[in-house]
C-alpha cells in the first residue's frame, strides 16, 4: 500500500468522527483556494492592470460555451447545428464589424473605460437569432456604447443582402448612448432616447425583443408586459438579465411561452459571465 493509499484509508476512517471537520479544515482551505479562488483572484489582478472597463464587461467565451450555444440554439430555433455554428463564426470573423469598432475607438468619448479588443460575448447569440429568424423589427432596450446595436445591425445588414430587410430600434435614457451605431450600420436602425418604457409605447409590431436596460426586476417585468401585445406570433424575447432575475422565465410561464437559458463562460476572466434567457412562442415544429 502506498503512502497516498494509507492516507486515503485513514481519512475514510476519520470522516465519521466528530473531530474530522477540524482536521480537514486546512486541506479544504488550501485545495479550494488553489483550485477555485486563486485562479479568479489572479485573473482579476491581471484584468485590473490590463483592462479599462468598469461595467458591461467584454471578454472572449470558451470553446465549450460556444458549443453549448450551438447545441442549445439549434434545438430552440429548430435549425441545424452547422447553420448556427456558421452564424456564430460569421460575426466573430466579420472584418468590417471589427474595423468599424476599432476605428471608432480612438475618438470614443468613453475610450478610457473601453477596451480595444471588440469581444461580442453573448451578443453572438443575438446575432445568430437575427440571422436564423430574419425579423422585420428588432428592439434592444439599453444600448450603452452600442456594441449590441452594431452586432444586431450587422445581422440585419446580412439579412437585407439576402432579401430579408429588417429595422433595429434601441432605447436608452443616456443621450450619449449608441456611439458605435454609425456609418453603414446606422442605415439599419436608430436609438430612441428617453425612458425605455416611454419609447416602447411608440413602437408597433416586434419580432425580436431584447431586454438590457434598467436591470431592476420590476422594470424588466414592466418592459415584458408592455411589449407583450406588440409581439408578433412567432416573436422571440431575449433577456440579458436572466442570470440575475427570473422575470423572463416567469413572463414565459404566465403567457404560455417556452423558456430556455444559455449561460456564458468567459475565457480567462474573473467575471463569471451573464447568460441569455430565451422566450419563444408555442411549440417549435419537428424536423429540420
Ligand atoms: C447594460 S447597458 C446595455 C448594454 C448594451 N445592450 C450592449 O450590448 O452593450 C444598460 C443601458 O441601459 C440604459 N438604461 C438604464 N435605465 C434605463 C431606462 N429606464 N430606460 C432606457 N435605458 C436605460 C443605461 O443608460 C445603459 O446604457
Amino acid at each position: 500500500m502506498t503512502v497516498r493509499d494509507t492516507l486515503r484509508h485513514i481519512k475514510r476512517r476519520l470522516t465519521g468522527h466528530r473531530i474530522f471537520p477540524i482536521l480537514n479544515f486546512p486541506n479544504r482551505a488550501i485545495s479550494t483556494w488553489l483550485n477555485y479562488i486563486w485562479p479568479t483572484v489572479r485573473a482579476w489582478i491581471t484584468w485590473l492592470f490590463k483592462s479599462h472597463e468598469e461595467s458591461n464587461f467584454t471578454y472572449a467565451l470558451t470553446e465549450r460555451c460556444q458549443i453549448n450555444f450551438i447545441a442549445g440554439l439549434s434545438g430552440i430555433l429548430n435549425r441545424s447545428p452547422d447553420v448556427i455554428r456558421e452564424y456564430l463564426s460569421e460575426i466573430q470573423d466579420d472584418a468590417d464589424f471589427r474595423s468599424h469598432i476599432t476605428d471608432l475607438l480612438p475618438t470614443h468619448p468613453d475610450r478610457y473605460r473601453t477596451d480595444l479588443e471588440p469581444h461580442v460575448g453573448r451578443r453572438m447569440v443575438w446575432y445568430a437569432v437575427v440571422r436564423a429568424t430574419k425579423p422585420k423589427v428588432v428592439v434592444e432596450t439599453g444600448v450603452d456604447q452600442g456594441m449590441g446595436a452594431v452586432v444586431l445591425c450587422a445581422a440585419l445588414k446580412r439579412n437585407a443582402s439576402e432579401g430579408h430587410p429588417g429595422r433595429y430600434f434601441g432605447t436608452d435614457i443616456n443621450p450619449l448612448a449608441g456611439y458605435f451605431l454609425k456609418g453603414a450600420y446606422a442605415e439599419f436602425g436608430k436609438v430612441l432616447y428617453g425612458d425605455s418604457l416611454k419609447s416602447l409605447e411608440t413602437l408597433d409590431k416586434i419580432d425580436l425583443f431584447i431586454n438590457d436596460s434598467d436591470h431592476s426586476a420590476s422594470y424588466e417585468q414592466a418592459e415584458y408586459e408592455l411589449v407583450k401585445n406588440k409581439l408578433t406570433p412567432r416573436a422571440i424575447v431575449l433577456g440579458d438579465n436572466s442570470h440575475v432575475t427570473s422575470e423572463l422565465a416567469e413572463f414565459s410561464m404566465r403567457h404560455g411561452r417556452r423558456f430556455s437559458f444559455l449561460p456564458e463562460e468567459p475565457a480567462n476572466h474573473w467575471y463569471k459571465g451573464a447568460g441569455i434567457g430565451i422566450s419563444t412562442s408555442g411549440v417549435p415544429s419537428l424536423g429540420a
